[in-house]
């Protein structure tokens, strides 16, 4: 497969089969990905895989918790700034009037968008949760290096015929995700990704997220 291609037909999938994908493939997948560029050669990036009776006790203990919270419990650190201002505000707002169009909730339908938030925390019916952190004390050059890491990821899973979604949604749910996986104190659960195979006749994964054009991110000069 062509980088091109991997670059192109990945996409976030929020909707997978129940079919496992081997312990193996992971490994290998893992194996390359620690060739992404890192400053100062640091890789400061931590993988922790979740999957079967790990994966499922992780999704329970969510799911108890949810009646109180929701939205999830508050995350480590900022997701996003507050406000968020022009033009991130409306891509993010069109994001989620786009995907909820896929499946037909309204935006008046609390209960059914809060529902489908919900997947979030049940991987979206992935096999296998991974998750990623950072030793805290790390600036933000290292959080660009993990999330480098984190693309390699995604795309060799792309070669492998495997899917993914990349889930900060999981850093509202540190305090779960460190007890269940044994996450030491000194390191900040940064995101989770869903892996796994698509369902690719789930209308939740017919949404292509809108770009913005070369023009509104990139100016050439003296060329
Ligand atoms: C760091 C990161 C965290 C993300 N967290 C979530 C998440 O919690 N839930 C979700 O449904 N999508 C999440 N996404 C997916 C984005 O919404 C998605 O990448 C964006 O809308 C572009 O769509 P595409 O990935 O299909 O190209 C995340 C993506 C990134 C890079």
């Amino acid at each position: 497969m062509r980088v091109s291609e991997a670059i192109l037909s990945r996409h976030s999938i929020r909707a997978f089969l129940d079919k496992p994908v081997a312990r193996n493939q992971v490994e290998e997948i893992l194996e390359i990905a620690r060739y992404a560029p890192t400053g100062g050669n640091l890789q400061p990036w931590r993988v922790y895989v979740a999957a079967g009776e790990s994966r499922d006790r992780l999704i329970s203990k969510v799911a108890a918790e949810l009646p109180n919270h929701p939205l999830g419990r508050q995350p480590e650190y900022h997701v996003y700034p507050s406000p968020l201002q022009e033009p991130y505000r409306s891509r993010r707002y069109k994001l989620g009037e786009d995907m909820y169009a896929t499946i037909d909730v309204d935006r008046e339908d609390r209960a059914g968008r809060l529902s489908q938030f919900a997947r979030n925390w049940e991987f979206f019916g992935a096999p296998v949760g991974l998750f990623f952190t950072l030793d805290r004390n790390m600036q933000q050059g290292q959080w660009a290096d993990v999330g480098m890491f984190m693309q390699n990821i995604m795309l060799l899973a792309r070669e492998r015929g495997l899917d993914t979604c990349a889930q900060e949604s999981w850093a509202s749910w540190h305090e779960i995700v460190r007890e269940e996986l044994g996450i030491p104190d000194e390191q900040i659960l940064f995101c989770g990704m869903a892996l796994g195979y698509a369902d690719q006749a789930h209308p939740i994964n017919s949404l292509r997220a809108e770009r913005a054009g070369l023009a509104d991110y990139a100016s050439f000069h003296g060329c």
